[in-house]
């Protein structure tokens, strides 16, 4: 019997450290399924040892979980923010994520001033069509110093005194084609031109405004930026250097009142990715600026088959863009926003599955997730047609012997 108690007492003690430890991770990722599903796997193990070697544990535990029950139910009503008088910056309206932000965010009564590439162009004048009188339309290439420069005297001109209470840095691109060997140092330059340092000089040019509120800043970065996705290491690039600097913002502007959020997103149809002539577009530039030797050793069919699984994941992607949304909306009116928000079908079971599981397993995912390739570099055909050719020789020669 003593044998028995200590042997529990050991596997007691494992099993905390193990279940703590992975509770700590996932509590710190805020993902909301996640949690419950360690807590019940861990409860399940130690319920199954406890009531065995003490069966009145099981009422003990009955009476516990009725009484977490009536406690959670008194805390669940969900307080948010009032949204009069509140104003928030969002850019890049012109489609996608933003158009809809913008929407959203002034059917809630908040003054909306939406930052757009082309002022005459469709998503700017549907906006114009469906949004209240309080919403302001500016004209903003968030890499034009002057115009962000514009645009902060432009929404100060409207806010007077007032601070501004959010700045939701939507605006991004992914010029993205292919295997990091091939992407183009252009398409590295110009991931980050974009996606960091226009985030960050919008971001540093609204500061001033946010700290005065006490506002939030929401910042919509991607799942590439934490995780080597295939074919995305340009955009994960310069979405992970956004993610760090975001990250360091959020400590550093707690003591002003500002709260910062990061919404990492899974693939929905937005910008350009459902239009083929964009992607024949690319392909061809890709093509053409690629050296001889890349284009020899990698072999054109390998760079088709490449372009037609981007198009192809493209025509898959999520066309209900409200997860996102819901959690732009989230970050800006509840009283205490997460640090980040994942948004969309899988992206949850992604971090579960690259946070917890060997790096072969967790490529693996990645690589059948997103890109799947079959097509070989011509360069490595030839070597395995080779190697295979050897072996048989290799294996004729055995048999010649044998004889
Ligand atoms: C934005 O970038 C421009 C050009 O690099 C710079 O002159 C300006 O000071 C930047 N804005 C802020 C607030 O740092």
């Amino acid at each position: 019997m003593e044998d028995y108690a200590l042997s529990f007492w050991i596997y007691m003690g494992v099993m905390s450290v193990f279940v703590g430890g992975a509770m700590k991770k996932i509590l710190a990722s805020h993902i909301s399924a996640a949690p419950t599903l360690v807590a019940w796997l861990g409860v399940t193990v130690l319920v199954e040892r406890l009531c065995s070697l003490w069966p009145p544990a099981i009422l003990v535990l009955a009476i516990l979980c009725a009484a977490c029950c009536l406690f959670s139910g008194k805390n669940a009503p969900a307080h948010t923010l009032p949204t009069e008088g509140k104003a928030v910056f969002i850019t890049g309206c012109d489609s996608g994520f933003g158009k809809a932000t913008a929407q959203r965010l002034d059917a809630l009564g908040f003054e909306v001033f939406a930052s757009v590439l082309d002022l005459s162009g469709p998503g700017a004048v549907e906006l114009k069509r469906v949004c209240s009188s309080r919403l302001t339309l500016l004209q903003m290439d968030i890499t034009q110093p002057q115009d962000v420069q514009q645009a902060l005297i432009s929404t100060k001109a409207k806010l007077g005194l007032r601070g501004l209470w959010g700045l939701v840095n939507n605006a991004g691109v992914c010029v993205n084609f292919g295997d990091a060997e091939l992407s183009l140092m252009s398409n590295y330059r110009g991931c980050m031109e974009v996606n960091f340092f226009g985030t960050l000089n919008v971001t540093k040019t609204f500061l001033p405004l946010l700290r005065q509120a006490q506002g939030r800043i929401v910042t919509v970065s991607s799942p590439s930026g934490e995780q080597p996705f295939p074919c995305l290491a340009a955009y994960g690039a310069s979405k992970a250097a956004l993610n760090l600097f975001i990250n360091t913002l959020r400590h550093e502007l707690e003591p002003w009142g500002v709260k910062v959020s990061i919404i990492l997103p899974s693939s929905f149809k937005t910008g350009h990715s459902s239009n083929s002539e964009y992607w024949e577009k690319q392909y061809k530039h890709f093509i053409q600026n690629l050296s001889p030797g890349l284009l020899e050793e990698y072999g054109e069919e390998y760079m088709l088959e490449t372009k037609e699984l981007f198009q192809g994941h493209a025509k898959t992607a999520n066309e209900d863009l409200s997860p996102v949304i819901n959690t732009i909306t989230d970050a800006l009116v509840s009283h205490q926003p997460k640090i980040r928000y994942y948004a969309g079908p899988g992206v949850g079971l992604m971090y579960f599955i690259c946070s917890y599981f060997p790096v072969f397993i967790s490529d693996k995912f990645l690589q059948r997730l997103f890109v799947k390739k079959k097509v070989i570099p011509r360069a490595l055909r030839k070597q395995n047609l080779l190697n295979n050719n050897n072996n048989n020789n290799n294996n004729i020669n055995k048999i010649d012997k044998s004889k």
